[in-house]
C-alpha cells in the first residue's frame, strides 16, 4: 500500500443485484486497500433469520420485527474460516446464507424500523473511512457522500449462473431454474420497495460485469478511487 492510500482512508460504496458480482469484487479491492469490508446483505439476512428463529411473520408482525432488529448489534469478525458476521456475539454466517433466509430477507429488508437501524449502524461502520460497503442503497442512501460510487450490473441469466455456482460451492444443491426465478422476484422486491428500493445514485460509475473478471473490475475501481482521491486533496 502506498503512503497516499494510507494517509486517505477512502470510502467506496458498491451497489447492484444480486449476482452483479459485488461481494466478489468488494472483498477483492478492500484486501487490496487493506480497507474493511461490509458486506450490509449480510446485516438484513441476519434480521430475517432472527425473525425467523423468533417465529415472526413478516406480513403479519413487521412492527416486532422492527423492534427485534433494535436489539442487534452488528460486528463483522476475522474468523479462521474468513470474514463471519455476528450478531449479539453469536456467528451467524452459516445461517444467513440458506436459500430460505435469502428469500426472507427481501420482504425483511423492505420494514422502515429495520432499515432505520441497519443504515444506522452501517454509518458507524464507515465512520473512520478506510471501507467498502456492498449493498444496494449504500451510495443512495446509507454513504452518499462516499468517494467512490459504483453501481455493477449483470444480465438476469449471468447473474442467476453465478448464485447458483456460489451455491453449490456451500454445499447447498438448488435447480438453476429455480434459482433464477427467485432471483428475478427478489429483484422486483428489492427494485419497487417505497424505502431506499435499489437504485443507482446520479452520480455513481455504471459497470456491466459480465465480460469482466473481479480482477479487472478491481482495478479499475482502484484506479478510479485514488483519482477521485487525489482530486478531493487539491480542492
Ligand atoms: O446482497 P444479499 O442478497 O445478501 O441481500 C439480502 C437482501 O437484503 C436482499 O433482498 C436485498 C436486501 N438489501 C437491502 O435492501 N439493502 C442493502 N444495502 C443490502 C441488501
Amino acid at each position: 500500500m502506498n503512503e497516499q492510500k494510507d494517509l486517505m482512508r477512502g470510502v467506496v460504496a458498491i451497489d447492484g443485484p444480486a449476482g452483479s458480482g459485488k461481494s466478489t469484487v468488494a472483498k477483492m479491492l478492500a484486501q487490496r486497500l487493506g480497507y474493511i469490508y461490509i458486506d450490509s446483505g449480510a446485516m438484513y439476512r441476519a434480521v430475517a433469520y432472527r425473525a425467523r428463529q423468533a417465529g415472526l411473520d413478516v406480513e403479519k408482525d413487521p412492527d416486532e420485527i422492527g423492534r427485534l432488529s433494535d436489539e442487534l448489534e452488528f460486528e463483522f469478525r476475522q474468523t479462521a474460516a474468513g470474514q463471519h458476521l455476528f450478531v449479539n456475539g453469536e456467528d451467524v454466517e452459516a445461517a444467513i446464507r440458506s436459500p430460505e433466509v435469502g428469500n426472507l430477507s427481501s420482504p425483511v429488508s423492505a420494514i422502515p424500523r429495520v432499515r432505520e437501524h441497519l443504515v444506522a449502524a452501517q454509518r458507524r461502520m464507515a465512520a473512520d473511512g478506510g471501507v467498502v460497503m456492498e449493498g444496494r442503497d449504500i451510495g443512495t442512501v446509507v454513504l452518499p457522500e462516499a468517494d467512490l460510487k459504483v453501481f455493477l450490473t449483470a444480465t438476469a441469466g449471468e447473474r442467476a449462473r453465478r448464485r447458483w455456482v456460489q451455491l453449490q460451492e456451500q454445499g447447498i444443491i438448488e435447480d438453476y431454474e429455480q434459482v433464477l426465478r427467485d432471483q428475478i422476484k427478489r429483484d422486483q422486491r428489492d427494485s419497487s420497495r417505497a424505502v431506499a428500493p435499489l437504485c443507482k445514485a446520479d452520480d455513481a460509475r455504471e459497470l456491466a460485469s459480465d465480460d469482466l473478471s473481479p480482477q479487472e473490475i478491481a482495478t479499475m475501481l482502484e484506479g478510479w478511487l485514488n483519482q477521485s482521491l487525489s482530486e478531493g486533496d487539491k480542492s
